[in-house]
């Protein structure tokens, strides 16, 4: 009977929920758009150091090239065959990536496209980033391969074929997505060409899926794929370990299909999140910041341990997907880097961070008429990431990642794993603090007027750097400096006009060897 017990506590901590992160490691980097040779750089000369747990990948294999619009990022959701082979890199590239990153103690994690193939009004030849035929019109994909018999034309009842009423989660699972060929995946064929792409990818060593468009698949076909998994490669996870699974289901309230309806398969994208984050830090509905006081689920949200929560998306960022204007995104850099480092600090859901490429957003009538550019490239090449001097990324990319607000939050949440939600302070109004038992405390300030005040910190008495304004380098602050006392209290100025109206302190932010 113990023994029982002891194997099902194992079994649950390295079931599907487990993000397989290093031990300590608690965020991973959605690295829009990258190629291969790019990552594997920068899990080794950034993401290791700094404490970032994995990467979501933009997805891997063989997917049309769409020339009107010109290679828009969206390409890369309408997949012909499951060669790894797109514009980030080909299969050698790919199996290099995962094998520095992996020894570099960041794991990868694949967007997987397993919903639908390519669009049935793409023309037929071998318009694809690997070369290989295919025939949306009479549905032929010899080379994975798909026919006739593998899509779900037969069983839509709408007229168009596509998804036309979201209430119907007949429609929402069983017709084309935006006129993409859906799939039978209650077929075992279909199923079996599937998981064999997952355990090829599973067995090249990474740790987990995003699983792209969840909603419109029918939980119980997805438990039957992911059933034939394969457990992680040995070289780099626990003997036993499964893959990490997180479902895009967007489910903001309102529609019959909900996000609970997936949980046995693993964790949920958490859409309300960042919609209603942006709408408080925006101020506006009459939201303010003291009413994040039972943020997670007070709010209405999914239990904290199947949520994969975020700031924002690289759909959600451009105005697709969920979420509309309140959505907060690196153009407001501002209110964006509160945003990730309320979301980093607070102990809600399991974490991921945006990094984004820069597009000429153009609004007409309230849309951005370019959210379809895709990545910086040269004559459709996707462009190196080049980095500047000052650490920053050149050729058009953002790296959200990279900013040292958002990657000293990475490491903060890292210092204060495990550690309770204490200490809760607001002013009625915007401003509040809170903090991660004894081992960080944080303060914001989004009201239209100054903050000053002693608050309770629950750290130990010492010097602290606060690693918004600077970095603790060597045994000094580059910037502004806290001094906690014996009881745990410490002063807190922040002006309403500071570039970051925001200071965070954690246990490895302290000074030592103060004389
Ligand atoms: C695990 O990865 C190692 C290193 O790349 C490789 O040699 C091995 O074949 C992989 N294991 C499986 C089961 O594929
Ligand atoms: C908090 O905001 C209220 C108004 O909403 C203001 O009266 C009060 O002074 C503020 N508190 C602090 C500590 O700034
Ligand atoms: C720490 O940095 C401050 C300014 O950032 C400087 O004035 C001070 O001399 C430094 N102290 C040490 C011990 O390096």
């Amino acid at each position: 009977m113990k023994f029982f017990l002891l194997l099902s506590a194992i079994g649950f901590c390295w079931a599907q929920y487990a993000p397989n992160t290093k031990p300590g490691k608690t965020s991973i980097v959605h690295l829009f758009e990258w190629r291969w040779a790019d990552i594997a750089l920068e899990c080794e000369r950034y993401l290791g150091p700094k404490g970032f747990g994995g990467v979501q990948i933009s997805p891997p294999n063989e997917n049309v090239v769409i020339n009107n619009p010109s290679r828009p990022w969206w390409e890369r959701y309408q997949p012909i065959s499951y060669k790894l082979c797109t514009r980030s890199g080909n299969e050698d590239e790919f199996k290099d990536m995962v094998t520095r990153c992996n020894n570099a103690g960041v794991h990868i994690y694949v967007d997987a496209v397993i919903n639908h193939v390519c669009g049935h009004g793409v023309a037929a030849g071998t318009g694809s980033t690997c070369g290989s035929y295919f025939n949306p019109g009479n549905r032929d994909f010899p080379a994975i391969p798909f026919s006739a018999w593998d899509f779900n034309d037969g069983k839509c009842r709408t007229g168009s074929g596509d998804i036309e009423n979201y209430n119907d989660p007949y429609q929402v699972r069983d017709c084309r997505l935006s006129g993409l060929l859906d799939l039978a995946l209650e077929k075992d064929y279909v199923r079996s060409k599937i998981a064999e792409y997952l355990n090829h990818l599973i067995d090249l060593g990474v740790a987990g899926f995003r699983i792209d468009a969840s909603k419109h698949m029918w939980p119980g076909d997805m438990k039957a794929i992911l059933d034939k998994l394969h457990n992680l490669n040995t070289t780099w996870f626990p003997e036993g370990s499964k893959p990490f699974i997180y479902q895009e289901v967007i489910d903001l309230g309102g529609e019959p299909i909900k996000s609970s309806d997936y949980f046995e398969n693993g964790r949920v994208t958490e859409f309300k999140y960042g919609a209603k984050l942006g709408t408080v830090l925006r101020k506006w509905h009459g939201e303010k910041m003291a009413y994040l006081k039972s943020w997670g689920e007070g709010w209405g949200f999914m239990p904290s341990d199947r949520a994969l929560v975020f700031v924002d998306n690289h759909d959600n960022q451009r105005g697709h997907g969920a979420g509309g204007a309140s959505i907060l995104t690196f153009w407001d850099p501002r209110l964006y880097k509160m945003g990730v480092g309320f979301m980093l600090a607070h102990p809600y859901g399991f974490t991921r961070v945006m990094s984004s490429f820069r597009w000429p957003r153009y609004f007409q009538n309230g849309k951005d008429i370019n959210d379809w550019v895709g990545p910086p490239n040269n004559n459709g090449v996707i462009k190196e990431v080049t980095i500047n001097e000052d650490t920053t990324c050149g050729n058009d990319w953002v790296c959200e990642h990279r900013w040292r607000q958002i990657r000293n939050m990475v490491m903060f949440r890292n210092v204060v794993d495990g550690q309770p939600f204490t200490n809760w302070w607001d002013n009625g109004s915007n401003q509040v603090a809170f903090g991660r038992g004894n081992k960080g405390f944080i303060v914001f300030n989004n009201d239209d007027w100054p903050l000053s005040l002693t608050l309770q910190t629950g750290l130990p008495a010492g010097t602290y750097c606060d690693v918004i304004s600077g970095d603790k380098i060597g045994d000094n602050c580059t910037g502004i400096k806290i001094y906690v006392s014996g009881d745990g209290k410490a002063h807190f100025s922040v002006s309403n006009s500071a570039e970051d109206p925001f200071i965070a302190i954690h246990a490895e932010s302290k000074l030592y060897n103060l004389n």
